[in-house]
């Protein structure tokens, strides 16, 4: 068994802590607002800034520990299994689009960690899609076809450096790795070099589109700004709805060192077993950190704890003596037709834009967010690849409809069928320490968490961004959404949207 508690978590964020920014205290008037400091977020401000444009960052939380903060973080162009689906659903010339923007970005890290003297671990590193199973090599074949038509240095093989035999692998040649907080850290310092604003601990609730865009935070203070971003992972001011066409997906993380001679290389990731996801990064001397990703799920559904199990014990079984010592999770939102959607934030917007549903692959994502949004923002001529993006796509949409109704099955089914479940503990009497559920109160149904000194913590189990009932992850002490993933601390307190807003306090 693993002792969760001797667990450390995201070794980005431990490895890399980084310094602190003040929130927005005072109005401010800028070219453009960009409310989201994670990869998208950061890589878009320091493009703009770079073109000389004044920018003001507006972070919820800290810089670059949200979804950034928790990735695998491989820079690849090579997303599991996308280029044969995107060949057949959208065509040839999207798909050789959708395969060089993403290559660009991943050269782009390249050039901006280089001009900026950012030591942040970057590493070429050949990318594999591999399985074990044989019946998944016709499969293999295809998307090895359909990544080398696309333009990627792509080819099928039978042998990688991964510790045990695999059936095949699609295998890429020349992507990256990198530590993604070194990498955003560096962009947040040449910002703030630059006279950019960046405030953490301003989560805002107000958008005006008007001549002018107002973006007005908790803390009061309201920007002025002629363009505003929003990269808020699910977009939080989502005037056309895009949530309906994301699904939110949850992702498990372990981390142990591996002698450095025992290194696997490549960047792997496998559809089998739920997906695993296997690189390494640079650890202590003669060690490399093995990081494992996978058990994908859909927040706040199952039991999270059985599931690290079941990752640290995959890891174990594949990597004999390697013993977990890090565990993190991360979300990531699934567009139903596969590509991220970044561009402007509806249809009728003129000066606000959105970038969001990277499908688990937000670095080289959210880079390339950053030189697309920039490029409209100026009103440069926009890249060949930009109509890839274009979240008022609609054909993509229509031909993934299949997709999309699951989507708003799923949630209907969380909507009605989580308020007819009976609740799985009867009373608060019977709660145990360190331990939450969703139980029936005087005034509807109660997210109830007692934390290990006995104290109750009581809020309306209802989530405030569309109304489905929150449930609880045990592994990670949240309340979790399973409609569109917002999530909220054991107070209510937004830690991920598309909420913006607490849940309520309950006196019980
Ligand atoms: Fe949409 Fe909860 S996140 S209803």
């Amino acid at each position: 068994m693993t002792d969760s508690a001797a667990l450390r978590s995201s070794y980005w964020i431990e490895s890399a802590p980084g310094p602190r920014f003040p929130p927005l205290e005072q109005d401010v008037d800028v070219d453009v607002a960009v409310i989201g400091a994670g990869i998208a977020g950061l890589s878009t401000a320091w493009e703009l800034t770079r073109a000389g444009l004044s920018v003001a960052v507006l972070e919820a939380g800290r810089i670059a520990e949200g979804v950034t903060g928790h990735t695998s973080a491989k820079l690849s162009a090579l997303h599991t299994l996308v280029y044969e689906r995107l060949r057949r659903t959208r065509g040839a010339e999207a798909t050789r689009h959708y395969a060089r923007s993403q290559s660009e970005a991943v050269e782009h890290a390249f050039e901006v960690s280089e001009l900026l003297g950012v030591d942040c671990d970057l590493e070429r590193r050949d990318a594999y899609t591999y399985a074990t199973e044989g019946h998944h090599l016709p499969t293999l074949r295809a998307e090895a076809g359909a990544a080398q038509a696309a333009g990627l240095p792509a080819s099928f093989v039978t042998t990688t450096d991964l510790p045990f035999p695999v059936a095949g692998a699609v295998r890429v040649t020349g992507q990256a790795q990198f530590h993604p907080r070194k990498y955003l850290l560096g962009l947040a310092d040449d910002l703030r070099a630059h006279g950019a604003l960046v405030h953490e601990n301003t989560p805002v609730f107000g958008l005006e589109e008007d001549h002018a865009c107002h973006v007005t935070a908790e803390t009061g203070a309201r920007v002025t700004a002629r363009d505003v971003v929003v990269a808020t992972h699910y977009p939080i001011f989502d005037r056309a709805l895009l949530f309906a066409r994301l699904a939110p997906r949850r992702e498990l993380v372990v981390a142990g060192p591996i002698d450095a001679d025992r290194d696997p290389r490549g960047m792997y990731i496998t559809p089998e077993e739920n997906t695993r996801s296997v690189r390494t990064a640079p650890y202590a001397e003669g060690q490399r950190l093995l990081i494992v990703t996978g058990e994908k799920f859909t927040p706040g559904t199952g039991d999270t704890t059985e599931r690290f199990e079941r990752l640290a014990e995959w890891t174990r079984r594949h990597f004999p003596g390697v013993e977990p010592r890090y565990r993190w999770a991360t979300q990531d939102t699934f567009p139903c037709d596969t590509t991220p959607l970044v561009g402007p934030l509806h249809p009728a917007a003129r000066h606000t834009y959105v970038a969001t549903g990277f499908s688990g692959w937000g670095l080289s994502g959210g880079i390339m967010a950053g030189t697309l949004l920039t490029a409209l923002i100026k009103g440069d001529a926009k890249p060949e690849w930009a109509g890839v993006y274009d979240p008022s796509r609609v054909r993509s949409v229509l031909r993934e409809a299949p997709r999309f109704l699951k989507n708003q099955a799923d949630v209907a089914t969380h909507f009605v069928g989580d308020r007819l479940r009976p609740p799985s503990v009867g009373s608060v009497d019977e709660l145990p320490p360190d331990t939450g559920a969703v139980l029936r109160t005087q005034g509807g149904r109660s997210a109830v968490y007692r934390d290990p000194d006995g104290k109750l913590h009581a809020l309306s189990a209802r989530c405030t961004h569309l109304g489905c009932l929150v449930a609880f992850n045990a592994a990670e002490r949240a309340w979790e959404c399973p409609c569109h993933g917002s999530r909220f601390d054991i107070d209510g307190q937004v830690v991920q949207g598309p909420a913006t807003r607490p849940l309520k306090p309950r006196d019980l």
